[in-house]
């Protein structure tokens, strides 16, 4: 029964949706409405500035990290259900049930329940991922290469089914969560970290 309660303390911790919130806190404004339209740090960054931007990364970064470790708590550490945990907070995250169902793409969250259950593999990726960014500017990329690398780094380096399951999942959800991303992208027409114009 806790090991229930976990997930759905972690999916409503999920539909906590930070940067909708800096969005009306800070401006009045509805961040789905502004920019890409994405409820997430990026988008957070780029219509409130740096500072929300950075706050919204973390926290949305921290309900990862808070949602396994209430899984690994109230489950006695089952792996199963420290995995599920990870799981339910990204689902709420990308189907908030506080915003109608349209939250943000998951990333930031993924980084925390990533790194909570398998750092080494994570933080590789995501030092491949920042590099991306910094040479290509396009932040969307850095999600796409951090999600698609960490399964073939779990292979290697983490000896745990129910992670390497969870890494294949999750870069289900990022891939087809960022399916615009991935066609401005090709045409060369994604927004570039910095950049004023939106397309
Ligand atoms: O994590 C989201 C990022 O990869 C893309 O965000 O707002 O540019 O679609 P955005």
């Amino acid at each position: 029964m806790t090991n229930l309660l976990s997930l759905l303390i972690g999916y409503l911790l999920g539909s906590v949706s930070f940067s909708y919130l800096a969005g009306k806190l800070l401006k009045g404004i509805d961040i789905r409405e502004h920019g890409s339209g994405n409820a997430g740090a990026t988008n957070t960054l780029r219509v409130l500035g740096k500072g929300p931007g950075i706050a919204v990364l973390l926290l949305d970064m921290l309900k990862g990290v808070a949602a396994v470790w209430i899984g690994t708590w109230l489950s006695g550490s089952d792996p199963l259900f420290e995995v599920l945990a990870g799981i339910s907070v990204i689902v709420g995250h990308n189907w908030p049930v506080f915003f109608g169902f349209r939250g943000g793409k998951g990333i930031a969250t993924t980084i925390g329940v990533m790194a909570t259950l398998a750092f080494l593999p994570a933080l590789i990726a995501g030092i491949v991922a920042i590099v991306s960014i910094a040479i290509t500017r396009y932040v969307s990329l850095g999600s796409l290469l951090f999600t698609a690398l960490l399964p073939i780094f779990i292979w290697f380096m983490v000896d745990s089914r129910e992670i390497f399951a969870l890494s294949l999942l999750l870069f289900v959800f990022a891939w087809v969560k960022h399916r615009s991303n991935i066609v401005k992208l090709l045409k060369g027409q994604e927004n570039k970290l910095g950049a004023k114009k939106q397309v």
